[in-house]
């Protein structure tokens, strides 16, 4: 649990609301929470996930765990605790995001249950969607785009996702997208049709 550390702070309520901004860009504020290994697809299809729904019309924001750690969260690790709290701010960021209406994105590894579903109570019922982007790590591990297995295996990296620290698969995600068995464009197509299905963003 995360203490409030400040006191005397006071909420203040905008005269623009949630609903106001959703009607303006003619959409639904979410945050579509992509989980999954390293090298499972997540910053893949969550980028091309964007970019189809900004043809047709919609804001969207990508937040992915490689860049953030360059900024926001350059001062966290891989420990359980820095990815606890690399998780609790982008959920935040994520609410934030979808409170100004944008169809937020989040590819994070976010291997701990417990911090996603934490992620998720931040939001209305309907709001949050998590996807889980399925893979073996067997496949995740041959793809290995950044070379992070291989010195993973040599130990050259410690506590390395699926190697030497844990990944809890999701017990009921909204939307699995198995990325070896689909392909990138079939993958997209599965997450804009849940999204229209839920009025999140209307149908094309
Ligand atoms: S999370 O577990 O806290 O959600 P996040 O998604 O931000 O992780 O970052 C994961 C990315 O950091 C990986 O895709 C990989 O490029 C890199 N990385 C570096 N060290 C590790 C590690 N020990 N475990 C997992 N990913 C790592």
């Amino acid at each position: 649990m995360t203490i409030q550390k400040a006191t005397n702070i006071t909420w203040h309520e905008g005269n623009i609301t949630r609903e106001d901004r959703e009607r303006l860009l003619q959409q639904k504020g979410a945050v579509l929470w992509f989980t999954g290994l390293s090298g499972s697809g997540k910053s893949t299809l969550a980028l091309a996930v964007e970019e189809r729904l900004f043809e047709r019309g919609h804001l969207c924001f990508v937040l992915d765990g490689d860049n953030i750690r360059h900024g926001l969260n350059k001062n966290l690790g891989f420990s359980p605790e820095d990815r606890e709290e690399n998780i609790r701010r982008i959920g935040e960021v994520g609410k934030l995001f979808s409170d100004a209406g944008v169809i937020a994105m989040t590819a994070f590894i976010s291997p701990y249950r417990q911090d996603r579903d934490k992620a998720r109570s931040l939001l209305a019922e309907g709001s949050f969607v998590e996807i889980y982007v399925q893979v073996p790590l067997e496949v995740a591990e041959q793809r290995d785009p950044k070379g992070l297995y291989k010195k993973a295996r040599a130990g050259e990296i410690k506590e390395f996702t699926g190697i030497s620290a844990p990944y809890e698969e999701p017990r009921s995600p909204e939307i699995v997208v198995n990325t070896g068995e689909l392909d990138l464009e079939q993958s997209v197509d599965k997450v804009i049709r849940y999204l229209e299905d839920r009025d999140i963003v209307r149908k094309a």
